[in-house]
């Protein structure tokens, strides 16, 4: 696991954006596994500065990782509506590339079924994640298992909440969603985890320092060979000593 520390989220979309482009050059069909929320908005507006700075994006695949049930693309809450405004509008990435869960699917069971196969068909080079306060990656909740495949899941309460801040009222959230399960996300190439703020410290060291544990979903991201955690100062807090030096333990783990 690699640590980076910046001083602002913007620095660290930039870097995590230029880590996007390295994929995206070096693939002839670059797969990206993409996240949705406030932090990943940092990453897609660089990813779109490097595109008006030439980054072609054409061949690029996007898988994101979850949709809330009920909400279709012109709600302007859900996901597909999120990714149209911060980053497909704004790219060359082809309407045909473009992959989301449909929240608004008559047959859950068969949507999930469907989005595995494309998982199948396009394995995730890139996975972009950020972290929920409970430690949820994608909205696998914390649980007494995690499920493997793409799956309904129930929202907790404390999501439900923290989501509330993007809704006129907290009756609004949906309290469903699909979501990519940890198979897709550990067998992708590469992860890159995103947190800002205070409010992320706690979980950040629990899923970075403590044990494996499906109550902390992130700390299975300790199993993968290629994960860059890209924190800010606020959210890096309990991972650095009195002089902002990362953690003895944490030096050791940097793969990079
Ligand atoms: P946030 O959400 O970026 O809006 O904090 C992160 C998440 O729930 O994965």
């Amino acid at each position: 696991m690699n640590i980076r520390i910046f001083d602002t989220p913007h620095e660290a979309g930039v870097y995590a954006a230029a880590l996007a482009e390295h994929i995206i050059k070096n693939r002839p069909k670059p797969v990206l596994g993409l996240a949705t929320g406030a932090t990943p908005i940092h990453f897609y507006q660089a990813l779109v500065r490097l595109h008006q700075y030439g980054l072609d994006l054409s061949r690029v695949t996007t898988i994101n990782l979850d949709e809330y049930i009920g909400l279709g693309p012109s709600h302007e809450q859900s996901y597909s509506y999120f990714m149209q405004k911060h980053l497909f509008d704004h790219t060359n990435i082809l309407p045909d590339h473009i992959h989301l869960p449909n929240g608004i699917a008559t047959n859950l069971e068969m949507e999930c079924n469907r989005y595995d196969g494309i998982i199948q068909k396009n394995p995730i080079h890139f996975q972009l994640l950020g972290i929920g306060v409970n430690g949820h990656i994608g909205f696998n909740e914390p649980d007494d298992l995690l499920q493997s495949k793409t799956h309904v899941v129930r929202l907790q309460l404390e999501t439900v909440k923290s989501n509330a801040r993007f809704f006129n009222q907290i009756e609004e959230v949906p309290k469903k969603a699909i979501t990519l399960g940890v198979q897709a996300i550990l067998q992708s190439e590469q992860i890159v985890l995103m947190a800002f703020g205070p409010e992320k410290a706690n979980i950040v060291a629990k899923s970075v320092l403590g044990n494996v544990r499906t109550d902390v979903p992130a700390s299975i991201l300790q199993l993968h060979k290629q994960v860059t955690v890209v924190l800010d100062r606020e959210s890096a807090k309990q991972l650095v000593d009195e002089y902002g030096n990362l953690r003895t333990e944490l030096k050791r783990m940097d793969n990079s």
